[in-house]
């Protein structure tokens, strides 16, 4: 009977441990890999029940409880688009995409309250849309340089920017609010 319920409670400890990443969070993150021409680089698991929270974390994936706080890719050589939904990762903190091959139009991060620092620079991200600058209302860092946005006629800044961002920094190179 002990030794029953001992393994229950092993059991179950053992499910809640490998099974709490937020489901609207582990679905981005697949997403995400789904939508890379070379995921292999990310060394992510398989499909299986493998949980991006851990323990262990996905290499690259960093979380706060059941939500992903961060992912940090830089220079792997990643090729390919951001889903449209990335903006849903609420909990999103830190972001480091930069040196990859990340292009087609970058998603809006509208709704990004809690994303502090952004590394975009060294893609090949073509656009940014309007809405983009929305409600990012905690960002200190955002490198975009070193992407071809609206390489012949050269880019303006959307309204939202003006909106949430205080500007000090206006070298279009790295914006920061500080
Ligand atoms: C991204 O780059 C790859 C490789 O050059 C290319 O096949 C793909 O069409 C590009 N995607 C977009 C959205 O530009
Ligand atoms: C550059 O941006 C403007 C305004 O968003 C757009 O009308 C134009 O088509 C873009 N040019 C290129 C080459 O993407
Ligand atoms: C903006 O910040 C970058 C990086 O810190 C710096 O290299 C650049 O000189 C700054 N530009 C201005 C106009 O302050």
């Amino acid at each position: 009977m002990e030794v029953g319920l001992c393994v229950c409670v092993a059991l179950c400890l053992f499910t809640v441990a490998n099974s709490i990443t937020d489901p609207s969070d582990f679905k981005i993150l697949n997403d995400f890999r789904e939508g890379l021409e070379n995921p292999e680089l990310l060394k992510w698991p398989g499909n299986g029940d493998e949980d991006p929270c851990g323990p262990p974390s996905w290499p690259h994936v960093i979380c706060s409880g059941d939500k992903v706080s961060q992912i940090q890719v830089q220079s792997l050589g990643l090729i390919g688009p951001l889903p449209q939904n990335f903006n849903q990762l609420s909990k999103l903190s830190n972001l480091g995409l930069q040196r990859n091959k990340f292009n087609g139009s970058l998603p809006t991060f509208s709704g990004l309250s809690e994303l502090e620092f952004a590394y975009l620079d060294y893609n090949e991200f073509d656009s940014i849309p309007s809405d983009f600058f929305d409600e990012l209302s905690s960002i200190r860092v955002l490198a975009l340089d070193y992407n071809p946005f609206n390489a012949s006629t050269g880019w303006s800044l959307p309204d939202g920017l003006a909106k949430s961002v205080q500007l000090t920094n206006l070298s279009l190179l790295v914006l920061g609010s500080h």
